[in-house]
């Protein structure tokens, strides 16, 4: 296939203190690539050791030392609980696979994402780097999910959501971490918790039968099928939308600025109506998925091309003449901030963020291309997003 190229001198370019390499003088997994996302050169991500896959690919949300919540509310990735529990094979599944319809994307080639199964077991070691080794965990009795739906309800729910809907906490309800967490993780997670996080220890306060009943109903709540996906992307979709048609009329809204600290506004968010609109009205525009092409591959809006945030080529093609181009992502603004940042960079002035994200659009019935099975996601729950998990979906 084609190289997956690191576009990172723009990951650098959005943190504060990202050094802007300069030259091609940056060997994988010298040591600036280990403490700045990004900041490495363009090289294939084959050559990259697992701190250099890592610190470009994971740490927008992860976090730089993989202790979570940079972004998306994705968990950490080193709690010692967390480690101790889940096999090399489940941490692996979880990057080659990601939790499709969350922030979390499918890195796996087979998946349509830029790693091979080499590079996975990289990062892999990484993680295994900073926490301690699997313990044997002992297995769980059978429980009865009947018993566990209410205390589910009771417990759970405000954090991890329901069958359908994610909360701020990692939906368990999720066909992928079914399929990769076995019996005995999930209830030792449940008994002892992720010390440090909001996810406390239960055990104690359930009774072992308890948590055994809760297992069990988690583990019911998996059944919807995965979705097929579409076709990769070829690298040849056209770039422009409408390419006859009249520029759109956005108006862009930006980020309040902080009282008393001197900010010139920065207008770079436009909301879904105003983009929705302007496809109705057959105008001329550019409309980039910047997520990895495995989450293209299961829905995207109609007419977007995929320019993946680690994988910028692309973005040459993309004509530097007035034309409004539009970035979106699930999350709604990381990976859609850093492409605009690199448009930008490249004199295109007219480069904006879609404010609130491709999930907001598909739960409005726009128009999406969508791989068979794929449903609208449902709220985050409760509906007002405002559950006890840490922080609320980062913006910037
Ligand atoms: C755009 C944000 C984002 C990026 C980039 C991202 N992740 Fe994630 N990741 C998440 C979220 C969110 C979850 C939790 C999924 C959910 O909502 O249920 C997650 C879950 C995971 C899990 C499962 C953790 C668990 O507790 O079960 C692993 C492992 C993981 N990510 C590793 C990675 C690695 C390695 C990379 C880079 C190759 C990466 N992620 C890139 C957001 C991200
Ligand atoms: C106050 C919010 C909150 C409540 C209540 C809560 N959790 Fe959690 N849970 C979390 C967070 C946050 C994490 C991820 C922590 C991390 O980053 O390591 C988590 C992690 C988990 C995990 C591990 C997922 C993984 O992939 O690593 C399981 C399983 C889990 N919770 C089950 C439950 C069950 C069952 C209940 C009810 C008995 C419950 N939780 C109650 C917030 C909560």
């Amino acid at each position: 296939m084609r190289a997956w190229l690191l576009p990172l001198l723009l990951l650098a370019a959005c943190k504060p203190g990202g050094t802007s390499p300069s030259g091609g003088d940056a060997s994988p997994g010298r040591d600036a690539a280990r403490d700045e996302p990004g900041a490495a050169d363009a090289s294939a991500l084959g050559a990259l050791d697992g701190a250099a896959l890592y610190s470009s690919l994971c740490a927008v949300c992860h976090g730089a030392d993989g202790t979570g919540y940079r972004a998306d509310n994705a968990p950490s990735l080193v709690n010692r609980t967390f480690l101790e529990s889940a096999t090399d094979e489940q941490l692996h599944r979880s990057i080659r696979d990601g939790r499709p319809g969350t922030a979390m994307a499918a890195y796996g080639t087979a998946r349509g994402g830029p790693l091979d199964d080499k590079a996975i077991a990289r990062i892999v070691t990484w993680i295994r780097g900073h926490g301690p080794a699997p313990m044997t965990i002992p297995p769980r009795a059978v429980g009865d999910a009947a018993r566990g739906a209410p205390l589910f309800a009771a417990n759970c729910e405000r954090c991890h959501g329901t069958a359908k809907a994610r909360g701020n906490a990692v939906h368990l309800a999720n066909p992928r971490f079914l399929e990769s967490a076995s019996d005995p993780f999930i209830g030792w997670a449940i008994a002892h918790g992720r010390p440090g996080t909001p996810m406390e220890a239960w055990q104690g306060r359930l009774t072992d039968a308890q948590i055994d009943d809760v297992v069990a109903y988690v583990r019911a709540l998996g059944k919807p099928p995965v979705a097929e996906t579409l076709p990769a992307p070829t690298g040849k979709e056209p770039i422009v939308i409408n390419p006859g048609g009249k520029a759109p009329t956005f108006k862009p809204r930006s980020t309040p600025c902080a009282p008393k600290v001197p900010c010139t506004p920065d207008e770079r968010f436009v909301p879904v109506d105003q983009v929705k609109q302007a496809l109705d009205e057959k105008r001329r525009i550019v409309i980039i998925d910047t997520r990895p092409p495995s989450d293209w591959m299961r829905v995207h809006i109609a007419g977007a091309v995929s320019i993946p945030y680690h994988d910028l080529k692309r973005l040459d093609e993309v004509p530097n003449d007035g034309t409004w181009v539009i970035a979106y992502c699930a999350c709604p603004h990381h990976l859609s901030g850093e492409v605009v940042d690199a448009l930008r960079k490249r004199g295109v002035k007219h480069a904006a963020i879609l404010d609130e994200g491709i999930f907001e659009w598909q739960r409005r019935g726009y128009p999406i291309v969508a791989a068979p099975g794929v449903e609208p996601p449902q709220g985050l729950f409760p509906p007002n997003g405002a559950g006890s998990a840490p922080g609320t979906p980062a913006k910037h």
